[in-house]
């Protein structure tokens, strides 16, 4: 039976089971919450590159980038990495390159396998559903803090175990990383804003007067988009529906 794992570092990436595995990349604050907004707002593709030399070839080709470190947008780019940069109209129907402190390295990462989806808060219901209909091993790849654990990322993956946790496709037998965040969402559930209070990235953020960014990350179900790498590019995931009952 398919099973559910945690990834809790990209460190570790390397010692979980991940070839036969969709792996779910993670970056609550803030990079797959920017990229699941971006899709919600028209963008046609985002191209997820790890420096920011890579980033710069492709402004100086004219494409619309995104990049980001240690929080702060980079001079003489279009955004940063705030989900609110990419409801900006421009976007609409164009392809976006962006490039963050962790989000775009754990992509990095997990690319060669054979499928690569984006989590976030604001597309947890989509992906579950979806992930439950798949029959396949799940890895949630959380990005964390320059190769260390994070609670926000973990959190997340908590709350994608929980939703999946005895459903009928997956295997009983869990991790004690998946259980270790499972029990982490719980605590947190009630009112992750609270939970993540004292987190390191939250703190680094309001430091930079972006908590505005925290509140929208942390909403659920803002979209129904799950990005999917193809050829190293992010698009959408053609979802098939089950057709509506015949009346
Ligand atoms: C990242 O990719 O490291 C984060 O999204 C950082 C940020 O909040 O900008």
């Amino acid at each position: 039976m398919p099973q559910i794992d945690v990834c809790l570092s990209p460190e570790l990436y390397k010692l979980c089971d991940q070839e036969n595995s969709i792996v779910v990349v993670i970056d609550i604050l803030r990079a797959t919450s920017a990229i699941c907004t971006a899709f919600e707002f028209g963008v046609d593709k985002v191209i997820p590159v790890d420096s920011v030399e890579k980033a710069q070839e492709y402004k100086d080709k004219g494409f619309l980038v995104g990049a980001e470190r240690n929080g702060k947008m980079l001079e003489g780019f279009d955004f940063g990495n705030s989900p609110y940069s990419y409801t900006d109209p421009r976007i609409k129907n164009q392809p976006v390159v962006i490039t963050t402190t962790n989000g775009t390295r754990a992509i990095e990462l997990a690319k060669n396998n054979h499928m690569v989806v984006i989590g976030a808060f604001t597309n947890i219901s989509a992906l579950c559903e979806w992930l439950a209909d798949q029959n396949k091993d799940v890895l949630l790849l959380c990005s964390g803090w320059k190769g260390r654990t994070n609670l926000e990322d973990s959190m997340f993956a908590g709350a994608v175990v929980d939703r999946l946790f005895e459903h009928p496709t997956y295997d009983e037998s869990y991790s004690d990383a998946a259980l270790a965040a499972r029990h982490l969402f719980l605590l947190a559930e009630e009112d992750p804003q609270v939970f993540l209070r004292n987190s390191s990235h939250r703190q680094r953020l309001a430091d930079l007067n972006l908590k505005e960014d925290i509140k929208y990350s942390l909403q659920v179900d803002k979209t129904e988009v799950i990005p999917v790498l193809r050829d190293g590019e992010l698009v959408r995931l053609e979802v098939e529906k089950p057709s509506a009952a015949k009346s």
